[in-house]
């Protein structure tokens, strides 16, 4: 699963903006639409532009931080008229929305779901007929590094990542209630209902020498991979990246020419009869 992480989620959704509005854009809006999971609310704000001046945007979020966040946001666009924030958890059933809405827009948030079914019906029944639902997940890891950094063993970031999925899986399956779905975001789309089901891509390529707030938010979001990844890290990859990520060691990464960001984003799209 691939998501802005970091302390900063605004400075890092900036990074991937690119990326989600080439995928979200083209699809149409009506007068209301929803951001379930908006984080700090890039995607609310760029919803709330489209909409226009009669329109509303429901942001969803079952953490009061991340909607204080929404609302700042829209306040200093000087959209706050248009955007309604409503504390919800997914696993709480269904979004209670006051009107039916004709885009479903829900960006790295239903993978936290407990069950992605039950998630992938109540937001399709949220949906005026005609409306759409677009899931931003799957995609691909960051690829941030050369294969052979010089500090530790090559292919540091490849483990890393596969360190990274040992966290998740276990995150996601130690929790009490938790429901596989051996199948893709696809498949759960039309189980729920939905037509016209399918799935686009686009590559977010900031090439080496990453500058300025590419280059804080790459060297962030390898380090917030890192620390819920330690456990399943071997002790050596523990220490290459404390060389790496520690701005006082010689080896920092941020003194480099050669951090880039590569990354997929992934956009799976469903309409309502
Ligand atoms: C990784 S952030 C994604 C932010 C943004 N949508 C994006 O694409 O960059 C995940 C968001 O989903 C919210 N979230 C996580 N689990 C949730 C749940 N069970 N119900 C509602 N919101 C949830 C988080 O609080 C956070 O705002």
């Amino acid at each position: 699963m691939t998501g802005p992480s970091t302390g900063d989620p605004a400075a890092a959704e900036a990074m991937f903006a690119p990326a989600e509005r080439a995928l979200v854009d083209p699809l149409p809006v009506g007068d209301a639409v929803a951001d379930i999971g908006p984080g700090a609310g890039t995607m609310t704000v760029r919803l709330a532009e489209r909409v226009g001046p009669t329109g509303r945007v429901y942001a969803v979020d079952n953490d009061e931080t991340m909607l204080e966040l929404v609302r700042d946001r829209a306040e200093q666009a000087g959209l706050a008229d248009r955007v309604r924030t409503l504390k919800h958890d997914l696993d709480d059933g269904p979004v209670p929305l006051p009107e039916p809405v004709s885009l479903v827009w829900s960006g790295a948030c239903v993978h936290h779901a407990l069950s992605w079914s039950v998630a992938v019906t109540g937001l399709a029944g949220l949906l005026a007929p005609g409306g759409v639902l677009a899931l931003g997940e799957g995609g691909l890891p960051m690829r941030c590094l050369p294969w052979d950094v010089g500090v530790g063993r090559p292919g540091l970031e490849v483990r890393l990542d596969a360190a990274h999925n040992e966290w998740f899986t276990a995150w996601f399956q130690d929790r009490q209630g938790v429901v596989r779905q051996p199948r893709g975001w696809p498949d759960l789309l039309r189980s729920a209902g939905l037509e016209q089901v399918t799935s686009r891509s686009v590559l977010l390529d900031l090439p080496a020498p990453l500058q300025g707030p590419a280059r804080r938010v790459a060297l962030a979001e390898l380090a917030a991979r890192v620390g819920r990844a330690q456990q399943f890290l071997d002790a050596d990859d523990r220490d290459a990246w404390t060389r790496l990520l520690e701005p006082d060691s010689p080896d920092w990464l941020g003194r480099r020419t050669d951090v880039a960001l590569l990354t997929a984003r992934t956009v799976h799209t469903g309409s309502a009869t």
